[in-house]
């Protein structure tokens, strides 16, 4: 049986999307969850394209030991060496350079002739070759491209030291049958043998993760993925979707993988909850009804044995069967057996008083904890920043429809109280005012939403916040029972980072 390499692009494609943008610390969050995952390959980012990514890319490098550490660039020297610098640290560095190869893109979008085109991948390949050992070469746009041409491109990509070479399906436009047979034709006309081939799928039609499962049909011994398939437009081929294929198919495969799946539900819920973006109740593998059964036959038969409707079990992808409800009279033994039911079982010690602490808390204000909950917790002190310049103290807001909102917000910097009133368009806008009083400088909100963690009235809500400083950007996350506290969080924790980046 192969065994088909997971090369995550998260960090890279996933985070070109919409709403999908992360700071370097939740990167490097990402990133550490992506390896106990165990993806082989972690796309940590586009270092030439602005300092946070070479910035992310370096601290991923420099940090994960576990998987190889890639770094993207167009076929210019300047973005080769942006990327060489920044895997500089890195244990098993990729460097990886993309270039489009259809005549659509050549013409429309690089004013660039195939010659030229075919000057550039050489070039930039060997200049590549002279900083990493290993070198992937992808041909943006090859599923529109001529094939023939194609033939060309990776034929001069190897012979200039390419180490994988990767068909993309850039704008999601090819069937499962189509690439198949475009891979072959591939194989038969290069040496593509004596490389890996790796694919990278849209899902612009819904066929991202067919194609991705059809490449490896072909041949193909990579697979381009991002968790929870997020990434440019509909996305990327879902990771969770090829790996529970391929667990759940391996004999029409014949093909596994590395990946510790019992990590999947844990890493989706992570990006879910450092993204905002969550996904659907009923996406494949992570869904919240993937394994709900509202029908009583189904429930029925699930209960006499689960194959009956569950192709694997919610324990394979590391979903525990819902557990005890919890609430102010469970004690730290069961609160902590429930955090290791839900697979967090290397809390360091300092963090899990804090964290029993916080269960209590909640505990105070909301009568049945949840698993959500508990997970909301621990992925709490995860988002939030370590950076305290201006720590929350206490908030009074006064807001209806008929008077002005206004908020008078307590910080403690420093050691000393600061409390400043302000008025707003709501009592968030109000509160945010009041901070920004304080501060005495003025940030940009860009981006505000919020989510509930459970259902219920009092339910935990998770504000998330793009918040712009001049030229300086970050998002944060805020969590509470209460939706202007997790607002608030959320305000103060984007604060402290882009002062601290001062
Ligand atoms: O979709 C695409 O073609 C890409 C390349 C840069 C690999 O993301
Ligand atoms: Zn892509």
């Amino acid at each position: 049986m192969r065994t088909v390499k997971i090369f995550d692009t998260t960090l890279r494609d996933g985070e070109q999307s919409p709403g999908c943008s992360m700071n370097i610390g939740e990167k490097v969050e990402v990133a550490h969850q992506l390896e106990k995952l165990g993806v082989d390959i972690i796309e940590a980012g586009f270092a030439s394209s602005s300092k946070g990514d070479f910035e992310s890319v370096k601290r991923i490098a420099e940090t994960v030991k576990e998987a190889s550490v890639c770094s993207l660039a167009r076929a210019v020297a300047s973005d080769i060496k942006a990327s060489a610098e920044a895997l500089a640290g890195a244990a098993d560095p990729v460097l990886h350079i993309f270039l489009s190869t259809s005549d659509l893109h050549l013409q429309s979008k690089l004013n660039k002739t195939r010659e030229q085109a075919l000057e550039m991948v050489e070039e930039s390949v060997r200049y590549a070759k002279s900083f990493c050992g290993k070198i992937e070469f992808s041909a943006e746009d090859a599923t529109r491209s001529d094939p023939d041409f194609l033939v060309e491109i990776v034929t001069a990509a190897l012979k200039n030291g390419a180490t994988t070479i990767n068909i993309p399906d850039t704008v999601g436009y090819a069937t499962p049958d189509e690439f198949r047979a475009l891979l072959r034709y591939l194989y038969e006309h290069t040496e593509l043998d004596k490389a890996l081939l790796s694919v990278h799928c849209h899902n612009d039609l819904g066929l991202a993760v067919a194609n991705s499962l059809a490449a490896i049909k072909a041949g193909a011994s990579q697979i381009e993925c991002t968790v929870n398939g997020i990434g440019e437009r509909a996305g990327n081929a879902s990771l969770e979707e090829i790996v529970m294929n391929l667990y759940t198919r391996r004999s029409e495969y014949d093909a596994v993988t590395n990946i510790d799946t019992k990590e999947i539900f844990k890493t989706s819920k992570l990006i879910q909850l450092i993204t905002g973006v969550t996904v659907a109740p009923t996406k494949p593998v992570v869904g919240k009804n993937a394994f709900l059964h509202e029908s009583g036959i189904h429930q029925h038969g699930v209960m006499n044995n689960p194959l009956t409707y569950e192709i694997f079990s919610p324990e394979t992808i590391g979903v525990r069967r819902a557990g005890l409800v919890l609430g102010k009279h469970s004690g730290k033994h069961a609160f902590f057996e429930r955090v290791r039911a839900l697979g967090y079982s290397d809390i360091p010690e300092q963090q899990a008083e804090q964290l029993f602490t916080d269960f209590k808390n909640l505990a105070d204000k909301k009568k049945e904890i949840h698993d959500d909950d508990i997970v909301a917790l621990i992925l709490k002190d995860i988002v939030s920043n370590k950076e305290h310049i201006y720590k929350l103290d206490r908030f009074v807001i006064t807001c209806g429809d008929k008077i002005t909102d206004v908020a008078s917000v307590s910080l403690i910097v420093d050691g000393k109280r600061i409390e400043n009133v302000a008025s707003g368009d709501g009592p968030i806008d109000a509160a945010f005012n009041a901070i920004e009083k304080t501060t005495g400088r003025h940030f940009t909100l860009e981006d505000f939403h919020i989510n509930a963690v459970t259902g219920g009235r009092d339910a935990q809500g998770t504000a998330k916040i793009r918040l712009r400083y001049g030229e300086k950007e970050t998002r944060a996350i805020g969590i509470s029972t209460d939706i202007i506290e997790a607002s608030i969080f959320a305000y103060l924790n984007a604060v402290n980072f882009l002062l601290s980046m001062e």
